[in-house]
């Protein structure tokens, strides 16, 4: 049959008539109600000429592409059976059902589970509309013949249409994370690869097509996201058969899925959305998504003591950084790398989760203590997946490090040479049971002794070896099961900064780490494309000391307070060294975040397509838009000497909204003779509509400025 799945703005609609793979007839903008009539006219209509010099019947694009159906680009699927000297299967449809909303998962609208068969093989398609949108997509291969299946690749795919030319995707470095790249979709295929053993910081992250000139608030997008914490593979192809496509799965290495007669691997989902409102529209749906799936606690403003004392950790220091937290309305500490017996420095003692006991004659508990009392809950850094050789672990069981000895999967991928060194650490090869069940205990003794709220659970370095997908299974099993035996525990997805944000991951953890760099410049492009897929209380924000570590530029105070407040604010500077002013500035910004969390971390996301890359205008509109807090940064000096007004997209066109300046502990710093006149009122008052077309002059902000404005709805 014909099936329409529809939300939020989009439909999805599949042709799984007759015995052939199911054809995508339209993944885009809302086709409204359709009856049984008219969707077989659509289908029927949708089919295309028969091109000049190819297959006698038109070429559809399938939801699994194969070559048997004269598909001659990329295929979804690929492998073959050891034995066999064909590896072309030819699927036809065994059965397709419509699963309503009452038997999925909230917040799913409705899903389709398709089962296609070829000979010796089985594949099952799952597809999933949630409410907001956002569209779903599994797939599934089971061998059924005699002999082993072994999988090159199975990849989920989506159709675009001809006006989608234009790409956007991701690249970056410790610590730039997720910074944009644009093209134009010629024919051919741009894929994206990562072979880290993580997403990488250089991830694709998410790609997305759209008409071309496609902004922020502008033009119909298209983007897909693989949810994956290990390597993977993100593409966009247009071919001279006039059919474009979508596509993504995880990136296998040659046997390393091979499936014995009756397995299956299940490939992780592909999650995309559409939106005809532009980047924002996409966001929106992503936001909502993962909200629906994900209810986080309040986020607690932090402090992390990496940055404030690196490893030179001792009950005495830390206690006094503490104390100077809790003064300023700190709500968790976390004690970050240093802590584990013989951690002096970097290049040994992972895989030993046992405090130290030089730096911590007492153990943790005299800091764990003293935070508890002073009103704020204790979290800790730990790094489960890795191993130092100079370790009590790598003497003991040096066969546990990765490439070291057998490799514990299906095939022995291991010839005893180990990847080679990174940060001078190896990984603990966790799909070894014994590995696994070491640092399991380890974990557990630590969560039982101490009342930890959160784990910082970071990743250091790429793989190199070993298999990347049965590493990254059984990282997630160890998480599940953290997680299922101290349901209360939070965790943080970190990986040298932002090396694993990945909507996999997500499912698991409560903030991701976007990028190792506190420098607020670096930070406000890291928040702004970031928070394209991630919603922003996810996203942990530190006010870091006034000269940034990674980078050594200097920015005033009020431009880090309001650079941190836009997601999961934290302080990552040694407050025991604040000026008494600095104090009184950290404590009145730790005070208004409080008071915008609520609203920060539930409402839209926008970002202004106006002006120019001199001056962003980013912020959150509540769900209701009632309220709002914008920020309007000068990131670099301008070209002229008075900027134009600053406008204020995606509130209520019609409600009349007052908006004033906040001060976060300071003003920041303005390159004028006079303020514009409003200033002086405190606040100025205008309709939604006016706000985004016409805007309000703003102080003339000198370079690595930022101001923040408070928007409320007043009738
Ligand atoms: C990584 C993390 C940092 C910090 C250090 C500790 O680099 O990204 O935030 O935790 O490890 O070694």
């Amino acid at each position: 049959m014909i099936h329409h799945l529809r939300a939020a703005g989009t439909s999805f609609v599949l042709d799984a008539r007759g015995t052939g793979v199911p054809v995508v007839i339209h993944w885009g903008s809302d086709l409204g109600a359709l009856s049984p009539a008219a969707l077989d006219a659509l289908a029927d209509s949708q089919v295309p000429a028969v091109g000049p010099s190819s297959i006698d019947s038109p070429l559809r694009q399938s939801i699994l592409p194969v070559m048997a159906d004269g598909w001659s680009g990329r295929p979804g699927i690929a492998g073959h059976h050891e034995s066999a000297t064909s590896c072309a299967p030819a699927f036809v449809l065994s059965a397709d059902e419509l699963i309503e909303a009452v038997s999925l998962a909230d917040p799913v609208e409705a899903g389709l589970r398709i089962t296609l068969a070829a000979a010796s093989l089985e594949v099952r398609v799952d597809i999933e509309l949630s409410r907001d949108g956002v569209l779903r997509q599994r797939i599934a291969v089971t061998n059924t013949g005699d002999d082993t299946y072994s999988l090159a690749s199975l990849d989920a795919t989506l159709p675009i249409p001809a006006r989608a030319r234009e790409l956007l995707d991701f690249t970056g470095r410790w610590p730039r994370e997720r910074q944009p790249q644009r093209r134009d979709l010629a024919n051919g295929t741009w894929t994206r690869d990562s072979r880290h053993g993580r997403p990488g910081h250089d991830n694709a992250f998410l790609m997305v097509a759209g008409t071309p000139g496609f902004a922020f608030r502008t033009g119909e997008v298209w983007g897909a996201h693989v949810a994956w914490s290990g390597d993977q593979r993100l593409w966009a192809e247009s071919g001279s058969t006039g059919l474009g496509l979508l596509g993504g799965g995880e990136l296998l290495d040659p046997g390393e899925v091979r499936l014995a007669t009756g397995e299956t691997y299940e490939s992780p989902w592909l999650v995309s959305a559409y939106s005809d409102a532009g980047l924002d529209g996409l966001a929106g749906s992503f936001h909502r998504f993962i909200r629906s799936r994900r209810a986080l606690s309040t986020r607690k403003v932090m402090l992390n003591t990496w940055e404030a004392v690196y490893f030179d950790q001792s009950a005495e220091r830390l206690i006094e950084l503490a104390d100077a937290a809790a003064d300023v309305g700190v709500e968790r500490f976390v004690l970050d790398d240093g802590w584990m017996i013989g951690r002096t420095d970097d290049r040994r003692a992972l895989g030993d989760w046992i405090v130290d006991p030089v730096k911590w004659p007492d153990g943790l508990h005299p800091l764990v203590d003293h935070v508890l009392d002073r009103g704020m809950d204790f979290g800790l850094w730990v790094e489960p997946e890795m191993v130092s050789l100079d370790s009590a672990v790598a003497r003991e069981h040096p066969d546990w490090v990765l490439g070291a000895g057998a490799d514990s999967g299906a095939d022995s991928d291991a010839d005893g040479t180990l990847p080679l060194p990174w940060r001078f650490q190896q990984v603990l090869d966790l799909a070894n049971p014994e590995a696994f069940a070491h640092v399991h205990a380890q974990l557990v003794a630590l969560l039982r002794e101490y009342p930890i709220a959160y784990l910082k659970w970071d990743q250091n370095r790429d793989l190199l070896g070993g298999s990347a997908h049965r590493h990254t299974a059984a990282t997630y099993r160890l998480m599940d099961a953290l997680r299922a035996e101290f349901p209360a525990l939070e965790i943080e997805s970190c990986s040298s900064g932002g090396g694993r944000v990945d909507l996999g991951v997500i499912e698991r953890t409560d903030r991701v780490w976007p990028s190792d760099t506190n420098d607020s410049l670096e930070r406000q492009s890291i928040y702004r494309w970031t928070a394209g897929l991630v919603p922003p209380e996810f996203l942990g924000a530190h006010l870091g000391a006034a000269t940034a570590h990674t980078t050594g530029r200097t920015h005033e105070l009020s431009f880090r307070l309001a650079t941190a407040l836009f997601g999961h604010a934290g302080i990552e500077w040694d407050v025991t060294t604040l000026e008494p002013h600095e104090r009184d500035a950290v404590g009145e910004w730790v005070a208004a975040y409080k008071r915008y969390r609520g609203l920060l971390h539930s409402g839209d996301v926008v970002r202004s397509d106006a002006g120019d890359a001199a001056r962003w205008v980013h912020g959150v509109v509540a769900a209701d838009a009632a309220s709002a807090l914008f920020a309007v940064v000068a990131m670099t000096a301008t070209r002229d000497a008075v900027v134009g007004p600053a406008t204020l997209p995606g509130l209520d066109p019609d409600a009349l909204y007052r908006v004033e300046p906040v001060r976060l502990g300071a003003w920041p710093r303005v390159v004028q003779d006079a303020m514009p006149p409003w200033w002086a009122e405190g606040s100025v008052t205008m309709t939604g509509r006016v706000l985004a077309s016409v805007g309000i002059p703003m102080p003339l902000l000198a370079p690595e400025q930022a101001l923040v404005l408070e928007v409320t709805r007043v009738e």
